[in-house]
């Protein structure tokens, strides 16, 4: 390679303001040394969101998911706490859970020699005759609960992160809380959520879900021609957000949400909370995606929607409103579906060197930068974000 990969100066055209900047280079997207630097500064050291409190509401419920290749369990105990736990064995390393989007257990019992843990982790029992650990030495049970992760919840959400010295949650979220406070987040309950296994790099479709330029393309039968969307862009702390009263997405035919003000009444929010969660904000209902990477070719999309609970419990709701909402947005899915495989064939071939952003794609080079900062360091280049360099 011509520049060398993590010297902040090789990023030097991406660092330039929006209207001399250019896009990240090919390898970015591809190359596994880049990818393995990715998860060890961002998805190892932030808080990444694992979904909603709501979606375990009893004790025992779960479900599954995968954070950078590692299996987890999120569960509610019969404290009524919601657990994430490792789902590897502390036995020989098996994964005790199959994949599985929601189910229902007492206790989990490792497939492989049947090591059974609480919901809170613990080591209950190694059954067995005769006991298949007698004899063995220095052997505490108590030491060999599932391992649990550093886990909080801000209006529902729940976050985890790996990293022991990340900062608190509610200093991890800044500014956003208070930017989103009118919409009730907390109130608001998951009802649906699809997921998609595609064939792109994490940024790939992130970046493309932050900029509306693609949109008379690729979602055009979506579209009013003569009728742009006028998206505006707002700045926190720590999120991006961008505003448009004519977004695809925000077609509504719900009760709007008391207590908005007329600006969020009349248009929708979607908001980047680095690194990789989206939530998107109409009058009258959520939906969020957590974009979580599989590899640096692979990512797994969880498209989730919430709706507020008044919403929820009409009949005409679940009848025909919400699998109507659920389908009409698949299909805007399945259009991105087609072009991000794509790129990222374009960005594995190498052949690319980095254009030019239009204005639109403001966030897009805000994420840019975000990535920058983190997998290489800041030295020489401008910050993004607002947050104190380290
Ligand atoms: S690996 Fe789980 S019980 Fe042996
Ligand atoms: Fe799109």
């Amino acid at each position: 390679m011509a520049l060398p990969m993590f010297q902040p100066e090789t990023y030097a055209a991406t660092r330039q303001p929006l209207d001399r900047a250019a896009p990240l280079p090919h390898w970015c997207y591809h190359a596994p040394e880049w990818y393995a630097r990715e998860v060890e500064t961002i998805f190892r050291k932030e808080w990444l969101c694992v979904g909603r409190a709501e979606q375990v509401p009893r004790p025992g419920d779960f479900y599954t998911i995968r954070l950078v290749g590692e299996p987890l369990l999120v569960v509610r105990d019969t404290a009524m706490r919601v657990n994430v736990l490792s789902a590897v064995c502390r036995h020989r390393g098996a994964v005790i859970a199959e994949p599985v989007r929601q189910a229902h257990c007492e206790k989990f019992v490792c497939p492989y020699h049947s090591w059974t843990y609480g919901l809170d982790g613990t080591l209950l029992e190694i059954p067995g005759f005769p006991p298949p650990m007698q004899g063995v030495q220095n052997f505490d049970m108590a030491e060999f609960g599932l391992r649990r992760l550093r886990s909080d919840s801000w209006a529902g959400f729940v976050f985890v992160t790996f990293d022991p010295d990340a900062p608190a949650l509610a200093e991890w979220l800044g500014e956003l809380p208070d930017f989103l406070a009118n919409y009730r987040v907390d109130e608001m309950r998951f009802t649906h959520r699809d997921i998609y296994d595609v064939e792109c790099n994490w940024k790939v479709w992130l970046e493309n879900a932050f900029e509306n330029y693609h949109a008379p393309t690729i979602h055009q039968k979506h579209m009013t021609p003569g009728k742009p969307q006028n998206w505006t862009f707002e700045s926190g702390d720590t999120f991006e957000a961008m505003y448009s009263q004519r977004s695809i997405v925000a077609f509504s035919g719900l009760r709007p949400l008391p207590g908005l003000t007329d600006k969020q009444a009349s248009g929708l929010y979607h908001v980047w909370l680095r690194p990789s969660l989206q939530i998107i904000l109409t009058s009258s209902y959520m939906k969020y995606r957590q974009y979580l990477p599989e590899g640096p070719e692979k990512l797994r999309l969880i498209e989730n929607w919430s709706f507020p609970s008044g919403t929820i419990a009409t009949a005409e709701f679940q009848e025909t409103v919400g699998p109507a909402y659920y389908d009409k947005y698949s299909e805007v899915i399945r259009e991105d579906l087609t072009i991000a495989p794509n790129v990222q064939r374009g960005m594995r071939s190498g052949a690319y060197r980095p254009g030019r952003y239009s204005l639109e794609e403001h966030i897009t080079h805000k994420i840019a930068n975000y990535v920058i900062d983190r997998v290489v360091g800041r030295e020489g280049g401008r910050r993004v974000l607002g947050e104190a360099a380290e």
